[in-house]
């Protein structure tokens, strides 16, 4: 599969498949799909993935596997997404740095866990045994939470970076989720990108979210994506170089027309911060020293 830096993906939800399969928008580069929507399952949600398949570049974002859950992984379900990864060819899998269950259940929710020594060795365990069972690369997202754990001892930055260091893993960066978190916590989104290893990243989301009367901002994937929010993926691009960036949405569905204008946005900021990362190793506007002598 060729690379997907620089190019533009929308999540594949049921509410707009069948438009998009016939329409294949020109500015649609790939597609994102949970695999949970399409394990032990036939009818339309396969025979629309094998459609997708036939014109765009699959990506797979699990939804329920938790990089920070303490119970064992569920062996079977691992079986069938390994499976389900290679029918569809992604190039990495993905999924939260988080916990989603514990005692055998699931709580249909990503539950933040404390940033300290403790959740690391969690992380580093589950994630080596979910590579060695999927054999894809695998990348973990940071998430969006309310309430910050008493218990950790390192920001979330900083564990993230110590996080990939000690699992040589990926990240797929939610900039959403870092402005949701920076507003109701209270902390500089840019300062947290910039601690972020660029080469690190693998992946970058892009969703809306909710504002409350009283301010504070839930992350419903609901809702168009806002300017600052652009304007903080400009500033990450800027930072990580091109990457593969994605529209999450959830919930709240408009008309696919609406979808595709902000995924023309996306674009356009993707385009933008491309050209000024390749201007930048102009002679006299920023010269990177070994671009000198290329050619
Ligand atoms: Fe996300």
């Amino acid at each position: 599969m060729a690379s997907l830096d620089g190019k533009v993906g929308i999540g594949f939800r049921m509410e707009h498949a069948r438009e998009l399969l016939e329409r294949k928008p020109e500015c649609v580069d790939w597609l994102e799909i949970h695999p949970e929507n399409y394990m032990h399952r036939g009818g339309v949600y396969p025979a629309n993935l094998k459609q997708a398949l036939r014109h765009w570049p699959v990506v797979t974002h699990g939804l329920t596997m938790g990089m920070a859950a303490e119970q064992p992984h569920d062996v079977a379900y691992l079986h069938t997404l390994k499976s389900l990864l290679s029918d569809v060819e992604t190039p990495w899998h993905s999924d939260h740095l988080c916990f989603a269950s514990d005692m055998g259940m699931y709580a249909h929710d990503l539950l933040p866990m404390p940033f300290n020594e403790e959740s690391l060795k969690t992380v580093v365990q589950r994630m080596t045994e979910v590579r060695d069972r999927i054999d894809t690369p695998i990348a973990f997202e940071n998430i969006s939470y309310y309430i910050e754990s008493p218990e950790s001892t390192l920001g979330e930055p900083e564990f993230i970076v110590e996080a990939l260091e000690a699992t040589d893993g990926l990240l797929l960066l939610d900039v959403n989720n870092v402005y949701v978190n920076s507003k109701n916590l209270g902390f500089d989104p840019k300062a947290w990108i910039d601690l972020i290893p660029a080469d690190r990243v693998i992946q970058i989301h892009v969703a809306g979210h909710l504002i409350r009367k009283d301010g504070f901002r839930i992350d419903t994937h609901g809702e168009p994506v806002c300017d600052d929010v652009y304007e903080l993926l400009e500033y990450t691009l800027e930072h990580t170089g091109p990457k593969p960036v994605l529209l999450e949405r959830d919930g709240n569905y408009p008309p696919l027309d609406a979808l595709l204008q902000e995924l023309e946005l996306l674009k356009a900021i993707v385009e933008r911060t491309k050209k000024s990362s390749s201007d930048a190793t102009l002679p006299g506007v920023g010269v990177r020293p070994e671009s000198l002598h290329q050619g």
